[in-house]
């Protein structure tokens, strides 16, 4: 059994259970002190408005809690001086945005042109297969998560997949498999966001003549 990453009108609602055993912030609110102050400090400074820093401020909220709760969206709200509704439509229309616990690895398939020419579709059903898991679920360990993703902005190197936040560029099911492997290995309380991006680094491939990560354009 799993469960869904993001509720829609196609898909069952997360278990109660599953809400039950998100941690809770001390204080009431998914913006904590810590969390306050590197924002103001790191985050708003780089843009012009409070609003035009809504995007950043969810990726590390989320890197946080593993997900958005709506509660979490009021908090945000409240500390960038916004609508709620707004927050609540970010964060909904962007896959990568999750309103519930997802796994501790994200593995997020780009299904877009470029990646589906590029065979994205054998390396979905590999991972479907081996990880027993549909596109937008979670295992019950809380170890994976499958998402499929539009384009990543790789184009040129082909089909690619984001492991949490780390591109992994010109994939072939092996390397996949190393991943996955290494991913599996790892005990889950170790398997947090640096060790993902590690895994995945180290088990980057190139294309003739290109590092892994350089763009290949001048
Ligand atoms: S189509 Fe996959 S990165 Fe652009």
């Amino acid at each position: 059994m799993s469960w869904k990453a993001k509720p829609s009108a196609t898909t069952d609602p997360v278990s109660l259970d599953v809400l039950a055993d998100l941690e809770k912030p001390a204080g009431g609110s998914f913006v904590t002190d810590a969390l306050r102050s590197r924002w103001t400090a790191e985050i708003i400074p780089k843009y012009a408005t409070r609003h035009g820093a809504l995007m950043p401020i969810l990726h590390d909220l989320q890197h946080a809690y593993r997900c958005i709760p709506y509660q979490a969206m009021i908090d945000v709200a409240l500390f960038l001086e916004i609508p709620p509704a707004e927050v609540l439509d970010t964060t909904s229309f962007y896959e990568e945005y999750h309103t519930e616990p997802v796994g501790r690895c994200v593995v997020g398939v780009c299904q877009s042109i470029a990646c589906e020419v590029c065979g994205h579709q054998a390396i979905v059903d590999h991972i479907r297969n081996r990880l027993d898991l549909e596109p937008h679920e979670t295992d019950d360990e809380g170890r994976f998560t499958l998402l499929l993703l539009e384009c990543l902005g790789s184009c040129d190197t082909a089909p690619v997949a984001l492991f949490n936040d780390e591109l992994a560029e010109n994939l072939v099911i092996s390397q996949v498999d190393a991943i996955l492997d290494e991913v599996e290995a790892t005990p889950i309380d170790q398997l947090d966001r640096e060790a993902v991006r590690a895994i995945v680094r180290k088990h980057a491939t190139t294309q003739a003549g290109r590092e892994p990560g350089e763009s290949g354009q001048t």
